[in-house]
């Protein structure tokens, strides 16, 4: 077939994205000028992160976050390139980052109606030796008759209008939602462009791999731990499921939502909250994972119904197949 050996007809995420929002009489085209300038952001961490030895941007940039971890360089270079993108659109009010400890909320000649909650390089300790990072996102609406305060990006992750990740892998993917299921885009570097590859990403009911940092299992609590053992002793005559965990949240949770699967940050004796951050981590994951048909625990109820009240707060995850996820929730109740 000459029309599979090259194709002619390319869906670009602008072309998507507009399409969608087609179907909002009032839409505006603004999401689709916002997320054009972060498809900007994921292009310029993209040819960063694949130049980085080279540009000699590995190494410590000698300063720490909020959380207390050491910066690298690309983690600095990405939120200032995501600051700038997201400010320079004029379709954002208030930011919030990883990396800056405190929101920004921008100029007000280049204000607009969106809340951007950003991690902007993701799975950093992986950088030095070349395994898989990302950026992950979730956006807001600014409240009915808000300027921008911080309660615009204190809402419930079921509030957010739209979510992604771009994974800096053997190829750079952009996977979104806007609320009406989850696609995949991947960047052709000849075009300069992301092209729809991924269209309409289902999450398997029911997976086969689990993803957990296994090296906290001493501090865990009793569901957490019943369940990792019955992914290896199934009780039920199943087979055990393979365990994969690559450390970066875009990747291990890009994995999840292609093959199925859990991929869990549990509470533990020491971090009674996890370890991943609920605005620009769990929630933007959450919905991911949910309009692909899975499902999102925080070991308490669904993930995205969490009413932050810090921007940096942190919070315990469970997601991925609908099924897996269903059975720690089972054990929960069990063992309260
Ligand atoms: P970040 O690099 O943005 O600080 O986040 C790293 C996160 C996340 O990507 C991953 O799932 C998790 O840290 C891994 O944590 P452990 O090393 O404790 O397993
Ligand atoms: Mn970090
Ligand atoms: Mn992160
Ligand atoms: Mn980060």
């Amino acid at each position: 077939h000459a029309a599979d050996a090259m194709r002619t007809d390319l869906m670009t995420i602008t072309r998507f994205v507009l399409n969608e929002q087609s179907k909002f009489p009032e839409a505006r085209g603004d999401l689709t000028i916002l997320l054009n300038h972060i498809v900007l952001g994921c292009k310029f961490v993209c040819s960063s992160v694949s130049k980085a030895g080279l540009a000699k941007l590995i190494g410590l940039a000698g300063d720490t976050n909020v959380q207390g971890e050491e910066q690298k360089k690309l983690d600095v270079l990405s939120n200032d390139v995501f600051i700038k993108a997201l400010s320079s659109s004029g379709r954002t009010n208030v930011l919030v980052s990883e990396e800056l400890e405190e929101a920004v909320f921008v100029d007000e000649k280049l204000r607009g109606r969106y809340c951007v909650v950003f991690d902007p390089l993701d799975g950093s300790s992986n950088i030095d030796c070349g395994v898989s990072i990302g950026t992950i996102f979730g956006i807001y609406m600014l409240k009915e008759g808000s300027a921008g305060t911080l309660n615009d990006v204190l809402q419930p992750g079921k509030n957010m209008i739209a979510a992604g990740y771009c994974m800096y892998g053997s190829s750079c993917t952009l996977v979104l939602s806007t609320g009406t299921g989850v696609n995949g885009f991947t960047l052709d570097p000849s075009l300069g462009e992301f092209i729809l590859t991924h269209p309409d990403i289902q999450i398997p009911k029911k997976g086969k791999i689990y993803s957990v940092n296994e090296g906290n299992a001493k501090n865990w609590d009793e569901p957490t731990r019943k369940f990792v053992e019955n992914c290896k002793f199934p009780q039920d005559g199943s087979s055990p499921k393979s365990l994969r965990y690559i450390g970066s949240m875009v990747a291990d949770v890009h994995r999840t939502l292609l093959y199925g699967g859990i991929f869990m940050y549990p509470a533990d004796k020491k971090s009674p909250n996890g370890k991943l951050r609920v605005l620009y981590e769990v929630f933007p994951m959450s919905f991911l994972v949910e309009q692909a048909g899975g499902m999102a625990f925080t070991g308490k109820g669904r993930a995205l119904d969490i009413v932050p009240t810090k921007i940096h707060q942190r919070s315990p995850i469970f997601l991925g197949s609908y099924d897996d996820v269903e059975q720690i929730k089972a054990l929960t109740c069990f063992f309260p």
